[in-house]
């Protein structure tokens, strides 16, 4: 199994390390622009080997498509980084010219890939990928909804007081602040609802905390977070190489599922070694719906703006 991730910056980097971790891919290639950058990561990622205990073997090249030939599944998180203030959806006009080159560089070497696309703004890249290439649509797949969700679960838990594995929530809708559709109703502290045990109150807090829990971190930071979007991929990435049909939410092109046509938006799946193995589709509430619907509309807002 041999994964390709372009961007050796903090998201690529830190994608590279938790796939590598987890141990279940023989290769991981990092491809970067920036000379010697993507060498350098790899080789310091390669000396945590014997500390970490993975035999995966990582390594770098500048710009030489070449050596990601025959990937199985390639990860696109190169582009630009959003500073403190800046929207995903600000991103956009350098990152289409960026992740449209990366993707037909990719596909030329390794035909039969799957490709996951995490830069931003992310639904409109994923919508970039399915509309300037010829892979199919079950090959195309926008990470957001899997970073939102572990957010979403770490404010509920911080919420409830609860450990973490104790909680099951999922975020659907567009990955950005205003796109994002937390649902609540379906969250649950061991099968119990979370409802049962915060008020309305605080669960309006922790819809609002999830919405801008990328933004937080950038204000924070000065820059995107890394680790979060990082084990998110490595989760995608391990579902499609393991071949575990767990669901996630992801940024897949829509033909009527969820009341939506001709565009990329997160929804639950089943990820295996296809891909998207299936959509799943969830009866959703009448406000759920308003919300889905809202979020669909900024998305397609932002696709507009792309020089297709
Ligand atoms: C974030 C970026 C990866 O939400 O979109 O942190």
């Amino acid at each position: 199994m041999k994964i390709t991730v372009v961007g050796a910056g903090a998201v690529g980097a830190s994608c590279a390390e938790y796939i590598a971790i987890k141990n279940f891919a023989s290769e991981v290639v990092i491809l970067d622009i920036k000379e010697g950058f993507a060498e350098g990561k790899a080789m310091d990622l390669m000396q945590t080997a014997s500390l970490n205990g993975f035999d995966t073997k990582i390594t770098g090249t500048t710009g030489d498509y070449s050596k990601t030939a025959n990937s199985n599944i390639c990860v696109i998180t190169s582009g630009i980084p959003r500073k403190p203030g800046m929207t995903r959806e600000e991103l956009i006009g350098i990152n289409a010219g960026i992740v449209k080159m990366v993707s037909a560089s990719l596909i030329k070497h390794s035909p039969d890939t799957i490709i996951i696309v995490v830069s931003n703004p992310m639904d409109t890249m994923t919508y970039l990928v399915h509309k300037t290439t010829d892979i199919p649509k079950n090959r195309i797949i926008g990470m957001g909804g899997a970073l939102d969700s572990a957010r979403f679960k770490y404010r509920l838990a911080e919420a409830l007081e609860a450990p973490i594995s104790d909680i099951d929530g999922m975020v659907i809708g567009g990955h950005s602040d205003k796109g994002m559709v937390p649902l609540t109703r379906l969250a649950t502290r061991n099968s119990v609802p979370v409802s049962q045990f915060i008020s309305d109150e605080r669960l309006a807090q922790v819809l609002e905390d999830t919405k801008v829990g990328g933004a937080t971190l950038t204000g924070l930071l000065g820059t995107s977070a890394w680790y979060a979007p990082g084990a998110a991929v490595s989760g995608l990435v391990q579902a499609i190489a393991c071949d575990q049909k767990k669901i996630f939410p992801c940024s897949v092109l829509l033909n009527g599922e969820y009341g939506l046509n001709d565009l990329c938006i997160g929804v639950p799946v089943v990820l295996g070694k296809n891909g998207i193995e299936k959509i799943v589709e969830i009866e959703l509430n009448t406000a759920e719906k308003a919300h889905m619907q809202e979020s669909a509309v900024g998305v397609q807002k932002t696709n507009g703006l792309l020089e297709l």
